[in-house]
C-alpha cells in the first residue's frame, strides 16, 4: 500500500492533483517539492490568496490539508527518499536548441528528475510519469533508473493528468477518467494496482483505466490533439461565419446538439493559449515525422497553423477597422490569461495581439483580474520583439478596468472573464475617444447591447 508519496515540481499540476490526493487520502502523507524556493514559500505562506496558482477552490483545500498530511518543501532528496511513490511533475516545454528545435518536447528536467531518484532511493520505488511525456519516454527513465541506481526495484507507471486549469479542483475531485500505464509483468501489474488504491479513494473503479505505458502516454497526447482541434476547428468556422453573416455561437449550438458531436470546446476565440495544446501537437507532430508519417505530421500541424492564423487576423482587423492605424492610439487589452479562473499566461493569445498591436506604435493599456504587471511585461519580454524598456512605454499594466479604458479609442477583450459581462459599458463608452471600437476575440458580450450604447462592434465569428 503506498503511504507516502513525494511529488517532484510545484506547479500548476503538482500543487492541484497532490493537494486533492492528500484531501482524499487522510493515510497517505504527500510532499510536494521543488527546486525552486519562492515557489515553495508561496505554496507554505500566510497568505491564501497569495498561492503560486490560482485555481477556484484549491486555497480551501490548501488550507485544509497543509501541515496535516500535505507538505511542500525544497528538500527534494529527503522526500524522495522517503517515498514508496514519487511523481514526477516538472514541465516538459518545447525545446528551444538542437536536434527538434521548436517541435520536440525537452526532456531535461524529466531526466534529472530519473538521475537525482536514482542516486537518492535506497528502498524500491514506484516511479509515476505525472507529466505529459513522448511515447516511449519511460523506456529512457527505466534505462537511466536502473542503470544508474543503487539496486533497488523501480516500477515505471504513466499517470498522465487530464485537469483543466481554472477548473483543476473540480476535474480532479470527479474525473472523467484516471488513467494508469503500466509494465505489463507482474510487478508492473502490481504497480498500477497500488496506484490504482489511490484513487480508489474518491474514484469510482470503473472510471479508473488501465493500460499498458505506451498507450498511456500516447493518449495524453491524443487527447490534447483532439481537443485542440475542435477550437481549431470552430475557429475555421468563426472566419466563415464573419464573411456570411453568420453567428459562430449560433453555428455551435445548432452542432453542439448533435449527440455525436457534443457541445463541449465549440468555443470560437481568439486562439487558444497555455502551456500545452501548441507543444504537446508539436510534440505528436515531432513523433510522426520521426516515424517518417509526414502526411500524419502535416495533419495535425494544420490545427496550429490555423490557430496562428486567427490570432494574427484578430490584431489585424483591429489595426484595418481603426482606419488602418493605431500608431500612438491607446487601445484598452482586458484579460492577459490564457482563459478565465486562472493566472496563467503562458501562450496567452493576449500576448501576440498585443505585440502585433505593439509592432503598429499602439499604446496599450492591459487589465486582468488575476495577472500582475510584472507577468505581462515578463510575458512581452519573452517574445524578444522589443526591449523592456519598450515595452514599459508602450504598456501600462492597471488594476481597475474603467482606468484601462478611460480615453481610449478601442477595447479589445482577449479573456472570457465572467466579470467582463456585468460593468457599467455606459460609463466606459462616456470616458472613451469616439468613435469607440470594441473588438470582442471571445464573442462574450452582447452587441446588440454595446450598439445600442454607441460602441462600433466587432465579435469573432459573428458576420453582418
Ligand atoms: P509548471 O512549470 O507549472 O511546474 C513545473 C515545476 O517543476 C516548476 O515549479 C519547476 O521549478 C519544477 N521543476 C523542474 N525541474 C525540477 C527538478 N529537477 N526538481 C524539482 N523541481 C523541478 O508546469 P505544469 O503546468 O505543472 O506542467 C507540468 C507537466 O504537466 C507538464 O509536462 C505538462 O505538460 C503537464 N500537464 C499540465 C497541465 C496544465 O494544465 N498545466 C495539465 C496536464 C498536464
Ligand atoms: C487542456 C486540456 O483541456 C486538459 O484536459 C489538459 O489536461 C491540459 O490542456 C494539459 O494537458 O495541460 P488547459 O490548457 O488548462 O487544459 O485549458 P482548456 O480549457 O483546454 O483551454 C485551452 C485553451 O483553449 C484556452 O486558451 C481556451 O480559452 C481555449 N478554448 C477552449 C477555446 O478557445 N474554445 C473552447 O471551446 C475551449
Amino acid at each position: 500500500m503506498i503511504k507516502n508519496i513525494c511529488c517532484i515540481g510545484a506547479g500548476y499540476v503538482g500543487g492541484p492533483t497532490m493537494s486533492i490526493i492528500a484531501l482524499k487520502s487522510p493515510h497517505i502523507k504527500v510532499t510536494v517539492v521543488d527546486l525552486n524556493q519562492e515557489r515553495i514559500d508561496a505554496w507554505n505562506g500566510e497568505d491564501l490568496d497569495k498561492l503560486p496558482v490560482y485555481e477556484p477552490g484549491l486555497a480551501e483545500v490548501v488550507d485544509q490539508c497543509r501541515g496535516k498530511n500535505l507538505f511542500f518543501s525544497t528538500e527534494v532528496d529527503k522526500a524522495i527518499d522517503k517515498a514508496d511513490a514519487i511523481f514526477i511533475s516538472v514541465n516538459t516545454p518545447t525545446k528551444t536548441y538542437g536536434v527538434g528545435k521548436g517541435m520536440a518536447a525537452d526532456l531535461k528536467y524529466i531526466e534529472l528528475c530519473a538521475r537525482q531518484i536514482a542516486r537518492v532511493a535506497t528502498s524500491d520505488k514506484i516511479v509515476i510519469e505525472k507529466s505529459t511525456l513522448p511515447v516511449r519516454t519511460a523506456e529512457a527513465i527505466a534505462n537511466i533508473l536502473k542503470n544508474t541506481g543503487n539496486g533497488v526495484d523501480f516500477q515505471i507507471l504513466s499517470n498522465p493528468e487530464f485537469l483543466a486549469e481554472g477548473t483543476a479542483v473540480s476535474d480532479l475531485m470527479s474525473p472523467d477518467r484516471v488513467l494508469i500505464g503500466g509494465e505489463q509483468t507482474e510487478k508492473g501489474k502490481k504497480a498500477a494496482e497500488k496506484l490504482v488504491d489511490v484513487y480508489k479513494n474518491w474514484v469510482d473503479e470503473d472510471k479508473i483505466l488501465t493500460t499498458n505505458v505506451w498507450s498511456s502516454e500516447l493518449s495524453k497526447l491524443t487527447a490534447n490533439a483532439f481537443l485542440a482541434q475542435r477550437v481549431s476547428s470552430i475557429n475555421a468556422m468563426s472566419e466563415l461565419c464573419e464573411v456570411t453573416g453568420a453567428d459562430v455561437n449560433e453555428v455551435a449550438r445548432a452542432i453542439g446538439t448533435d449527440s455525436r458531436i457534443g457541445s463541449k470546446f465549440l468555443k470560437a476565440s481568439v486562439g487558444f493559449g497555455g502551456s500545452c495544446f501548441q507543444k504537446d501537437i508539436l510534440n505528436l507532430v515531432y513523433i510522426a515525422k520521426s516515424y517518417g508519417l509526414n502526411e500524419v505530421a502535416d495533419y495535425w500541424e494544420q490545427v496550429i497553423v490555423l490557430n496562428d492564423h486567427q490570432k494574427r487576423r484578430f490584431a489585424a482587423n483591429i489595426v484595418k477597422t481603426l482606419f488602418n492605424t493605431v500608431s500612438g492610439k491607446d487601445i484598452a487589452i482586458l484579460g492577459w490569461a490564457f482563459k478565465k479562473d486562472t493566472n496563467d499566461t503562458r501562450e496567452s493569445a493576449a500576448i501576440y495581439v498585443a505585440d502585433e498591436l505593439l509592432n503598429e506604435r499602439a499604446s496599450l493599456k492591459v487589465y486582468d483580474p488575476k495577472v500582475n504587471e510584472e507577468k505581462v511585461y515578463t510575458d512581452l519580454n519573452y517574445l524578444e520583439t522589443r526591449t523592456n524598456k519598450e515595452n514599459v512605454e508602450l504598456v501600462d499594466v492597471v488594476e481597475d478596468p474603467y482606468e484601462a479604458c478611460k480615453g481610449a479609442h478601442a477595447i479589445a477583450i482577449l479573456t472570457e472573464w465572467d466579470e467582463f459581462k456585468s460593468y457599467d459599458w455606459n460609463r466606459i463608452y462616456d470616458n472613451m475617444q469616439k468613435p469607440a471600437f470594441i473588438f470582442d476575440g471571445r464573442a462574450l458580450l452582447d452587441l446588440e447591447e454595446l450598439s445600442r450604447i454607441g460602441f462600433i462592434t466587432y465579435s469573432i465569428g459573428k458576420g453582418n
